[in-house]
């Protein structure tokens, strides 16, 4: 049967949908069990189509997709170019594993050194987690025993494997995993000197968001990133930089470290690339990826042809588009359009990877809810929040549209302080301070 969670209309409210959900994660009989693990809250309705910025729910409701499966579609939904390449590879090879490669697949690397500015290699995996292990594993080879550790930020994302949550720089999600493996260090976000101070000769490699994402769309600055490389540079560590979310036009350049011109020595990615199609990449500069050997690693999934195919069609729709282009021209009317609404304190983020911070006392999250009942679908970043992260193909008319649901959704809403943690996937649940 269908989970009792979904079927719970969202006009029932949290509260309601929430003891439905938690019912049935633990009924005791398999027929009105929840069949999924208890990893995520209630889902507040479920999808059933999408084209372009519009979703449609079972019922036929129509939504404006402002949020992109966390910033994962970003050429809208059923791209037709995407669907295509899609139909067609399924009809000629689906999978022949990496010991005989893939012809999309190696245009894909191709276009994305390309884009990085050339000189590297990519390894292909399924996820951005898997990125971020190739990263770890590339640092560890690179740096030799003994230097192995990665310094990454407090309030950092970068995955939920045991070694990218132990880089994730959030020690309330480390606590009941302990022990993580080992060689992992944090220090504060956009702080020069406790980088410098953290480095000894066990650390290999920094590993950075160029904007935090899952931490509140927090961007790095030029000055953090120039002084990151140089210190690299001087202590002989690899700067390694996690794109995931915010890699292929997101922020206004290709890659978001573009801002800040930097030149990394491990790029990774993965959302954006296959356009809702699992695929992931780890980019190292030529002279760092020389150091795995065959057999260093590997995949079973990773390029293999259905998703690399996915991922030529989406990066040639996105260079025929230009997207960072239109991610800089729609985040400025964004941008400009929340920092003139009532409720808005403050707007940031870069391109279309941006956060409206609520003022003082307004719930992210049920101003989030209330947008979704209207049609809107956003995110509460964090519990003050919103985070907006729409296709990057989104028209004028949609920008518009989006913003005027946010008005009447904040326009009298009352500040409300209540809590609901579940209300939300990552939770803002950090300490800033030593693991
Ligand atoms: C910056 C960053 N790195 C890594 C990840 C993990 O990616 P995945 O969920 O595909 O493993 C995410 C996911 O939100 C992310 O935002």
């Amino acid at each position: 049967m269908t989970p009792a969670a979904v079927t719970h209309p969202a006009g029932d409210g949290p509260a309601d949908a929430h003891t439905a959900h938690r019912a049935a994660m633990h009924a005791p009989s398999t027929q009105d069990r929840c069949p999924l693990m208890p990893t995520y809250g209630p889902p507040q309705l479920q999808f059933v189509r999408g084209e372009g910025s519009r979703l449609w729910d079972a019922d036929g409701k129509e939504y404006l997709d402002f949020l992109s499966g966390l910033a994962v579609t970003s050429l809208g939904h059923s791209h037709p170019a995407v669907a295509e390449a899609l139909h067609s590879q399924a009809q000629t090879l689906l999978h022949v594993s990496n010991l005989f490669g893939t012809e999309p697949g190696w245009e894909v690397a191709v276009t994305l050194d390309r884009l990085l500015g050339g000189g590297g290699q990519v390894f292909f995996c399924n996820s951005g987690a898997e990125a971020n292990e190739a990263a770890v594993k590339l640092a560890r080879k690179w740096g030799g025993r003994g230097r192995h550790v990665v310094v990454s930020a407090f309030g950092s994302f970068h995955g939920r494997t045991l070694a990218t949550l132990h880089a994730t720089g959030q020690p309330a999600k480390h606590e009941a995993f302990q022990p993580l493996p080992e060689g992992f260090r944090h220090v504060a976000w956009d702080d020069l000197d406790a980088l410098a101070a953290s480095i000894d000769p066990t650390v290999a490699a920094v590993l950075l968001e160029p904007v935090q994402g899952e931490g509140g769309v927090n961007p790095a600055t030029t000055e953090y990133f120039a002084g990151v490389r140089q210190l690299c540079d001087e202590r002989g560590l690899l700067f390694m930089v996690d794109e995931v979310q915010t890699g292929l036009g997101r922020t206004g350049e290709w890659f978001g470290h573009q801002h800040f011109g930097v030149v990394p020595d491990v790029v990774t990615m993965a959302k954006a690339l296959g356009n809702g199609v699992p695929i992931g990449a780890c980019w190292a500069r030529c002279e760092v990826a020389a150091v795995f050997e065959a057999g260093d690693h590997a995949t079973t999934f990773g390029g293999q042809p259905l998703a690399a195919a996915a991922a030529k069609a989406v990066l040639a729709v996105m260079e025929a588009e230009d997207v960072p282009t239109r991610a800089v021209k729609a985040g400025a009317t964004i941008t400009a359009g929340l920092e003139a609404l009532d409720g808005v304190a403050e707007v940031r983020g870069l391109g279309l990877l941006l956060a409206a911070e609520l003022t003082g006392g307004i719930d992210a999250r049920s101003v989030a809810a209330e947008a979704l009942r209207r049609g809107l679908v956003v995110n509460a970043v964090t519990p003050t929040a919103l985070r907006l992260a729409p296709s990057l193909l989104v028209s004028d008319a949609e920008v518009a549209e989006a913003l005027a649901t946010l008005a009447s959704v904040l326009d009298g809403h009352a500040p409300d302080q209540r809590q609901d943690p579940d209300l939300y996937e990552h939770r803002d649940d950090h300490v800033k301070g030593p693991t």
